[in-house]
């Protein structure tokens, strides 16, 4: 080999290590959730329950992610898990690249506010609240200023989930698609990278179930958002980008 031709070999390899470098972080950079080791223990009375053994979970930017299982499977467990609404008793979780489960409770709070938008079964609107205002305390709550500003975001995102027609009712003036609509607003508050949703279509007939899941879809992949779905129901399989499937406290990948 000629010096110019040792030097080219060097080049190309510096350079392919440097690609494969910039792969690896890039990858990496695109996990948004990765859960490892997660054990849940919980004690009631003299008894423990270990709901959860050794879960390990990856879920890539922009990916909906599907996990089912049976009633008592610890669905919601792991959810709030990753959501840092409890602590694990072992292992880890990082979101978009940040340790939670190291975070202290006001940088957990806080990140939490930043990055994830939680919609649960039971929609938790405060039934006093116009649709308008249930998203508006959401927007305050994330640190956005200026109550006609607020009103003005909170209709885009009502409009956003085609309720423009029913910003200024109350819940109970709601269906349940609608109050679910709602809800996923409200989870858009602050547009979080991040969703989390515990059985979003369950309460729903399959017509609002399916407008549900059609949002679900459209928030994941036209915005790049990261979707967790906790459900029950295999409509949503088709707007899945994974399924995973917790059984006795294992998670297995379908
Ligand atoms: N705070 C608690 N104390 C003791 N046991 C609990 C507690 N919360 C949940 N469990 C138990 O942990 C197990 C998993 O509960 P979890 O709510 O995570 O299940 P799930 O898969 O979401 O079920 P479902 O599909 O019915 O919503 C259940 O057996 C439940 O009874
Ligand atoms: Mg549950």
């Amino acid at each position: 080999m000629t010096a110019s031709q040792v030097h080219f070999a060097d080049f190309i390899q510096t350079h392919d290590r440097t690609a494969s470098i910039l792969a690896d972080a890039k990858r990496l950079s695109e996990q948004a959730i990765v859960a490892e080791g997660i054990e849940m223990v919980y004690h009631a009375g003299s008894q423990d329950y270990h709901v959860l053994r050794g879960v390990d979970l990856t879920i890539q930017q922009g990916d909906i992610h599907l996990l089912m299982g049976p009633s008592g499977s610890g669905k919601t467990t792991l959810l709030s898990i990753l959501a840092g609404i409890l602590t694990p008793t072992a292992g880890s979780v990082k979101l978009l690249g940040r340790e939670i489960t190291q975070m202290t409770r006001e940088q957990l709070a806080h990140f939490r506010l930043q990055n994830i938008g939680f919609i649960f079964q039971g929609f938790n609107l405060f039934p006093a609240l116009t649709a308008s205002e249930n998203v508006e305390v959401a927007l305050k709550v994330k640190g956005i200023r200026g109550s006609s500003n607020r009103r003005r975001m909170a209709q885009a995102l009502l409009t956003q989930v085609k309720l423009s027609d029913r910003i200024n009712h109350l819940p109970r003036d709601l269906s349940g698609g609608q109050k679910q609509r709602v809800a996923i607003a409200r989870a858009l508050a602050g547009d979080p990278q991040i969703i989390m949703a515990d059985e979003p279509t369950a309460a729903l007939d399959s017509h609002s179930g399916h407008a549900v899941i059609e949002l679900l879809r459209q928030l994941a992949k036209e915005s790049d958002r990261t979707v967790l779905i906790v459900t029950h129901d295999p409509r949503l399989m088709d707007v899945a980008d994974e399924v995973s499937l917790l059984e006795d406290g294992i998670l297995k990948r379908n």
